[in-house]
């Protein structure tokens, strides 16, 4: 059984043109570092959320979301309490917009063992030092006593990740957690991510609109495209031989940091708004290959095209879309 379960989630607010997301189904499972990207507005936040219960206030929802066999839609509030203390933590984008400034780090860090756990301070105490080490902050009683502002955004975002551990969860819900920072803070956060996948067998869920960075760091990654999942493989696959248009043109359109200078071809055409709805495939409008008839009229559902699922009906014969830059071409389908 996976980790996290989602099965065709949708999630539908009043006054807008199509839902926020419509069919989502994405598992995570212990131990694997799963990717979904796409552009803003998408629809990844939103999926990330509802993976803790969170969900916007006065939507309708349908389908099921389920942490450890446990379906958050239909759970009490004491059981969505118990999922996000003890099963599920997520880390955001902006560390500092996530922390009270006024509060010192240790408390941060300890609140949740003292308050719902019941520990005594000093062992909450012992147990931050001991993750903020985990984390590679190099004097973690020192931090304890210090407040957000002394600290720089990379090490403050390991102390965010270091919170989101104290409660020993089995799924790290990762919304855009390097994007604020420089290139070299980012990688070692995500060298710390991959450690604690290893270690700890913790299922990450990692959300971003690099797509070439989930490539480079992710097991498997999702493809999201205005509220639905219009591809997904095992990384290497879908880096190398993406079947999607959309993927294609979203790995083509991310800079690259090393090698020849290329030009990019960013997607055309901006992303579908909540106020505007396709009967077709969403993405028909913005596609150098729809077909008139097709692709503007009927919605295609995920497809199997040797080890990728995407949906996209013309993804039988697109056989030789472009991948990133560079990259090998992923196994022969
Ligand atoms: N609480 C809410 N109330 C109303 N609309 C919402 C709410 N949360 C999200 N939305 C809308 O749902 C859509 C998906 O939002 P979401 O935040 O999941 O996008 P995203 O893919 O995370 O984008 P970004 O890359 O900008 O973070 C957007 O159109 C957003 O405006
Ligand atoms: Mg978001």
């Amino acid at each position: 059984m996976a980790l996290l379960e989602i099965e065709d989630l949708h999630v539908e607010l009043p006054g807008t043109a199509r839902p926020i997301l419509d069919g989502v189904s994405l598992t995570v499972s212990a131990g694997e570092f799963v990717a979904l990207v796409g552009e803003s507005g998408s629809g990844k936040s939103v999926t990330a959320r509802a993976a803790l219960g969170l969900l916007p206030p006065g939507a309708r929802t349908a389908g099921h979301v389920r942490v450890g066999g446990t379906d958050l839609l239909t759970s009490d509030a004491t059981t969505l309490r118990d999922i996000r203390t003890a099963t599920a933590s997520m880390i955001f984008q902006d560390p500092r917009a996530s922390i009270n400034p006024v509060r010192r780090v240790g408390d941060f860090l300890t609140e949740s063992l003292r308050r719902n756990h019941g520990w005594p301070r000093a062992r909450a105490n012992a147990r931050a030092v001991e993750l903020l080490a985990a984390v590679g902050l190099p004097d973690p009683a020192r931090h304890l006593t210090q407040y957000p502002h002394e600290l720089s955004g990379g090490m403050l975002q390991r102390v965010m990740i270091a919170g989101a551990l104290t409660v020993e969860p089995e799924l790290l819900l990762c919304d855009e957690p390097t994007t604020a920072l420089d290139v070299t803070t980012q990688a070692e956060i995500l060298a710390i991510l991959g450690r604690l996948r290893r270690e700890r067998g913790l299922g990450v869920l990692f959300i971003t609109h690099d797509v070439d960075l989930a490539a480079a760091v992710a097991d498997r990654v999702y493809v999201m495209y205005a509220g639905r999942i219009v591809e997904t493989a095992a990384a290497m696959d879908l880096f190398g031989r993406p079947r999607h248009p959309y993927t294609s043109g979203l790995l083509g359109s991310t800079p690259q940091l090393e090698g020849p200078a290329i030009r990019l071809t960013p997607v055309p055409g901006a992303p579908m708004s909540l106020l505007e709805s396709a009967p077709g495939c969403a993405f028909a409008a913005r596609c150098h290959f729809a077909e008139p008839g097709t692709c503007d009229e009927t919605p295609p559902t995920l497809q199997p095209y040797g080890p990728t699922l995407a949906a996209c009906h013309r993804a039988g014969e697109l056989t030789d879309l472009p991948g990133a830059p560079g990259s090998q071409k992923g196994r022969v389908t």
